[in-house]
């Protein structure tokens, strides 16, 4: 493939000297659990978001199950997420006990849509699960409103918008917690697997922190309930201190690739994803309603691309109580999406290679 999809060690070798120092200075020092690295990048990464409690967890699906259970999730509960999303989400509300209710999809988004979640609230629901799919946001003022009436929590599944905002204000910073994963891919990626819950509530964060460590209160170490081992290491925490500044950068570039993308990529049938300015590009998403030989003629053409999400959650042998009645949105966009390239260090040439072989690609009739 000449370009491929995704490429995390192009990453990583850009940022080489940076990520070796960092992986010294932990070697080199005392702790190799919860030692200064997580301490630092913890704190960190929450002003990046406008967030004062951060707390590493050892991935994106475990902040998310963390979370849940510390804002009393579990057995008889049932959280409303969306069908289109990647298996963690889901799997989290499993973990915790909870039932997942998977709801449709706002077509222009792609995020959870508001009126499905009221229509899905019922005497179990304790909590909603929105996902900031591909890095664009969900209608979180809609959805606080909805939560805030029915009073139910609200954790917002970030795994793909770290750094994006709505209107200005950070994506994370609007629900009762925020998930996020570091895994390789992620605009914030470590060489492992990572995650972080932020929040701005104190005694939820304290919780958190008793939970991701065999339930040890601090700092007397006595077991006040039920805890588990789900620790971001050290290892990965510098490499994503190191990290931390660029990626502001980073989405600015993928903002601009999506701009060039947007200027150049003409074919029938096409559609481009929203055009949000606080959008990260996490994925660049089109769909086309010929998705599969389209995938295959850019494979030809040497440019790796990926199918996010297909088929809906509702459709998994695992998730199938979880819904009642048709998801068509969902239904439609997992038949249709494909994931461009963008990622800065694969993409620079990408808008003008996909768009060269959309000019060779006939409709079916002529195929
Ligand atoms: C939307 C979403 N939720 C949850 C997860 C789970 O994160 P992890 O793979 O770190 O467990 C991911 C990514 O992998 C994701 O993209």
């Amino acid at each position: 493939m000449t370009i491929p999809q995704a490429a995390p060690p192009r990453r990583i070798a850009r940022f080489r000297e940076e990520i070796d120092r960092a992986i010294a200075s932990v070697l080199g020092g005392g702790t190799y659990i919860l030692g200064q690295s997580v301490a630092d990048f913890e704190a960190a990464f929450a002003t990046s978001a406008g967030l004062p409690h951060g707390i590493g967890v050892a991935s994106g699906t475990e902040a998310l199950a963390l979370a849940l259970r510390a804002l009393g999730i579990g057995p008889g509960d049932e959280v409303i997420a969306p069908a289109l999303t990647f298996a963690g989400t889901a799997q989290a509300i499993l973990q915790c006990g909870a039932l997942p209710r998977l709801v449709d999809v706002d077509p222009v988004t792609r995020c959870i849509d508001p009126t499905a979640v009221s229509a899905a609230i019922g005497p179990r629901t304790a909590a909603i699960l929105p996902v900031h799919l591909f890095g664009h946001a969900a209608d979180m003022p809609a959805l606080m409103a909805i939560a805030e009436r029915r009073g139910l929590a609200v954790v917002e599944d970030c795994a793909q918008s770290h750094g994006a905002h709505l209107d200005g204000r950070p994506l994370g910073s609007f629900g009762h917690a925020a998930a996020y994963s570091f895994y390789p891919t992620k605009n914030l990626g470590c060489v492992g697997d990572g995650g972080a819950i932020l929040t701005r509530d104190a005694a939820l964060a304290e919780r958190l922190r008793a939970l991701r460590q065999y339930g040890f209160s601090s700092p007397e170490r006595v077991c006040e309930g039920l805890g588990f081992n789900s620790r971001l290491d050290e290892i990965q925490a510098a490499i994503l201190l190191a990290l931390l500044p660029h990626l502001n950068a980073g989405n600015a570039e993928r903002r601009a690739i999506a701009v060039r993308y947007r200027e150049s990529l003409s074919l029938p049938g096409l559609a481009l994803p929203p055009d949000a300015t606080g959008s990260i590009y996490h994925q660049f998403a089109i769909t086309h309603p010929e998705r599969d030989r389209l995938m295959r003629h850019l494979a030809e053409a040497g440019i790796g691309t990926a199918v996010h999400y297909a088929p809906g959650l509702h459709r998994h042998p695992a998730f199938q109580e979880a819904t009642a009645g048709a998801l068509p949105v969902t239904d439609a966009l997992a038949a249709t999406l494909l994931s461009l390239p963008i990622q800065p260090e694969i993409a620079a040439e990408a808008p003008e290679a996909v768009a060269d072989a959309l000019r060779t690609f006939a409709p079916e009739a002529q195929a």
